[in-house]
């Protein structure tokens, strides 16, 4: 294990543990105006959502650690106190990352990176057409948190009006997951798409308590088969399961006759079964599964 004392490091090398450690982050591209009305659109991977009531995501455009000057978003929002957050799809991608090139003050990126510009509802900064979400935010607060080089300043929006693509709805008009690539931030140069080949469920936890890890049979907690995955999804019952009497399976009955005169295995071939049924999220049948070996 690499213990690092932070206080130790540079802060270019802060950045980067931290950046590959707290990762994937979501993209804002934020669209801000300064008080002339000269447009900007930059991204900001130092983001994320705080509150639903009141609607609240913030951002930070930092002070660069090269030279600790500061980002024309930054100097824009305060100046006008407004934003919209334009979230990033993968068709998105290259050009997002065009307009992250540190234009001079007053460029565009909208047009450097070929967007193109949307009016807003409620805001006086444009939105990204090619946009499929766009959030149009009133600044309420901008903090900064240091004044050094790396320092980040968050930036505290509430979001006032959403747009969504009609395409990436389901049939009760709320956002499909599936829809919408998005992509994210990690450390360095690596991106993430997130997509169906990568996307899974998990049911919340019960409204109920799970019994916990720690009231699983210790033959369950010790297995050399089941992961920490499989005791998570074992322990979120509510009750302890019992025994179904009813309860049939072919091929734990094979199981036990194959494995008669080899206990050890004969656990260790149940676990993998229960597995089987886990990956399925079927915990029922991977309860009756291990509590019948558990009898054998
Ligand atoms: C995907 C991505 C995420 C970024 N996230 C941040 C960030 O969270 N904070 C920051 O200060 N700069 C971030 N940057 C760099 C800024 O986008 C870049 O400095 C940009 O030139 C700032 O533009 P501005 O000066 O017009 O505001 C990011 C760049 C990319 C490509």
């Amino acid at each position: 294990m690499l213990s690092l004392n932070l206080q130790n490091l540079t802060p270019s090398e802060i950045q980067n543990y931290l950046q590959h450690a707290v990762a994937p982050r979501p993209i804002a591209f934020a669209s801000t105006i300064d008080i002339d009305g000269n447009v900007n659109l930059s991204p900001f991977s130092f983001f994320n959502l705080f509150s639903s009531n009141p609607p609240i995501v913030i951002f930070s455009p930092a002070r660069r650690v090269r030279d600790n000057t500061t980002k024309h978003t930054l100097q824009n929002v305060l100046a006008v106190a407004e934003v919209v957050i334009n979230v990033v799809d993968y068709n998105m991608l290259q050009q997002m990352s065009l307009a992250s090139c540190e234009f001079t003050k007053g460029e565009n990126e909208f047009v450097k990176a070929g967007f193109t510009e949307e009016k807003a509802t409620m805001v006086k900064p444009p939105m990204v057409k090619e946009s499929k979400i766009k959030l149009e935010c009133k600044v309420i607060e901008v903090k900064p948190l240091g004044t050094e080089g790396g320092a980040g300043n968050l930036v505290i929006c509430e979001v006032l009006y959403m747009h969504i693509d009609e395409n990436i709805l389901d049939e009760n008009k709320k956002i499909d997951q599936t829809k919408i690539q998005h992509i994210a931030r990690l450390g360095g140069d690596w991106y993430c798409k997130v997509d169906e080949s990568n996307l899974f469920k998990v049911a919340k936890p019960n409204v109920q308590l799970g019994i916990g890890i720690d009231k699983l049979p210790q033959a369950i907690r010790s297995s050399k088969i089941l992961t920490g995955n499989h005791l998570g999804q074992l322990a979120n019952v509510h009750d302890m399961p019992v025994i179904d009497a009813a309860f049939e399976n072919d091929v734990l009955k094979q199981i036990v006759q194959y494995f008669s005169l080899n206990p050890k295995e004969m656990e260790e071939e149940t676990h993998r079964l229960a597995i089987k049924y886990l990956d399925e999220n079927n915990v029922d049948t991977a309860w009756q599964v291990l509590l019948s070996n558990d009898i054998i």
